[in-house]
C-alpha cells in the first residue's frame, strides 16, 4: 500500500505476491471460468478476502460491485452482523470481444474502496 489514505481512490496491494494483513483482509477473491460462452450463464464467487473481513457494527463491509470494464453489472448491499461478504452471482456477458476485464469493487466503512480483476476469455 502507499502512503496516501486510505478513502483516496482505489487502493490495491503493493505486492500481490506478499500482501499484508490488511491487504488479505479487504482484497476481493474472485471464483469463476476462466473462459465463458457469449451468453451463457456462469458463476461468480466473490469472498472479502483471503482473510474473512469482519461484520461488526463499526466496521464492516458495506457493499460489493461487479463491473466488466466500465460497464457496471450488479451491487450488492450488505448488513452488518447479519450478513457475511461472500455473494455468488449469476452473470452473462453477451460481447463478442475475444477477453473482458471482470472487476469487483468492494468498500469497507473504516479502509475505504478495494479492487480485484481478473479476465475472462469470450467465446461464441
Ligand atoms: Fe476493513
Amino acid at each position: 500500500m502507499s502512503d496516501k489514505g486510505l478513502f483516496c481512490g482505489m487502493n490495491k496491494p503493493a505486492d500481490a505476491s506478499n500482501m499484508t494483513e490488511t491487504e488479505k483482509k479487504h482484497m476481493p477473491v474472485i471464483d469463476c471460468p476462466d473462459t465463458v460462452k457469449a451468453g451463457e450463464p456462469f458463476k461468480v464467487s466473490i469472498n472479502v478476502g483471503e482473510i474473512p473481513h469482519v461484520m461488526d457494527e463499526g466496521h464492516h463491509i458495506q457493499w460489493i460491485d461487479v463491473y466488466f470494464k466500465n460497464n457496471f453489472f450488479a451491487r450488492v448491499d450488505l448488513t452488518p452482523k447479519f450478513t457475511r461478504p461472500e455473494v455468488t452471482l449469476t452473470l452473462a456477458r453477451h460481447s463478442k470481444h475475444a477477453s473482458s476485464t471482470l472487476r469487483v469493487i468492494e468498500r469497507c466503512n473504516l479502509h475505504g474502496q478495494w479492487e480485484a480483476t481478473k479476465e475472462i476469455t469470450v467465446t461464441e
